[in-house]
């Protein structure tokens, strides 16, 4: 199993913190933003990350993060091996995990979206996935902000609606994502969306449509840091955790 890490875009919605840097290095407490869905991958046992970015960030990526030399892996204790991918516009996720074709090859895939800090342990999905796709839901109270599932009787996902403005459950899509190497065969041909993105809510409900998508609910806490507030309560959300679980002095 690889692991991808979308960090693209320029975070126009956080100027001016975003004019210095890219969002997903922003300080989160005591950690940059993205070393958050670092370590979700490493700890599920994924050695192989490629970080998707903007070209102009590049520099700063590696600087952060290098070649993954801070991260040890839980198979064999040596060092991660992180690598970069460009993506020159942010034309959407889809088009995202695409850059990371080769790097991927005949394998399976994390995506992890790099401004979602999610708390709960994704390591016995990893552990135990086998083809099709699986995605996270959480009960949110402001759906219409995001990817939104609805589910029939047996639980089972029957549509994702990406953004919806009469939003008909309140599930909506956390951003991380498990699936089988039939996701390249799946985007051939997807068309750009309204808003001009190639869609990972699009890509999912091809799962849906042929029966493979399995739909997890995540436990804990989930931020998507895309706003000063969310950026904010994420930080004292992790300052809280980080103080509870110091050793205290003696
Ligand atoms: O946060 C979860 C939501 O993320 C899901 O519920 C939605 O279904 C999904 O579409 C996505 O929605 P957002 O509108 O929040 O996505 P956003 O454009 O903020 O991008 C999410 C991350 O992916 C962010 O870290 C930047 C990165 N990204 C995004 C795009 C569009 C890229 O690296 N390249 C891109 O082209």
């Amino acid at each position: 199993m690889k692991g991808v890490i979308l960090a693209g875009g320029s975070g126009t919605r956080l100027h001016p913190l975003t004019k210095i840097t890219n969002k997903h290095l922003l300080p989160l407490y005591n950690k940059p933003v993205i070393f958050h869905a670092v370590e979700k991958l490493v700890n599920a046992g994924i050695d192989r990350i490629m970080i998707v970015l903007s070209p102009q960030y590049l520099d700063d990526f590696v600087s952060v993060l290098g070649s993954g030399q801070d991260f040890k892996s839980k198979n064999t204790g040596h060092q991660i091996q992180i690598v970069y991918g460009i993506q020159n516009e942010p034309g959407g996720i889809a088009q995202g995990l695409c850059i990371a074709h080769d790097f991927i090859a005949n394998d399976s895939v994390v995506l992890h979206l790099g401004d979602n800090i999610i708390e709960d342990d994704i390591a016995l999905h990893v552990a135990n996935f086998t083809s099709g796709a699986t995605i996270f839901l959480k009960e949110v109270h402001d759906p219409e902000r995001f990817g939104v599932a609805t589910l029939d009787k047996n639980k089972r996902v029957t549509e994702i609606i990406e953004k919806p403005k009469d939003p008909a459950t309140n599930l909506a899509v956390v951003g991380i994502y498990i699936y089988d190497n039939t996701v390249f065969a799946k985007m051939e041909g997807q068309p750009k969306s309204d808003r001009g993105e190639y869609e990972i809510t699009w890509v999912n409900n091809r799962y849906v449509d042929e029966g493979t998508l399995r739909a997890e609910s995540v436990k804990g806490a989930w931020f998507d840091i895309g706003t000063f507030d969310s950026l904010l309560t994420a930080s004292n959300y992790m300052k809280e955790k980080h103080l509870s679980e110091k050793p205290k002095a003696q």
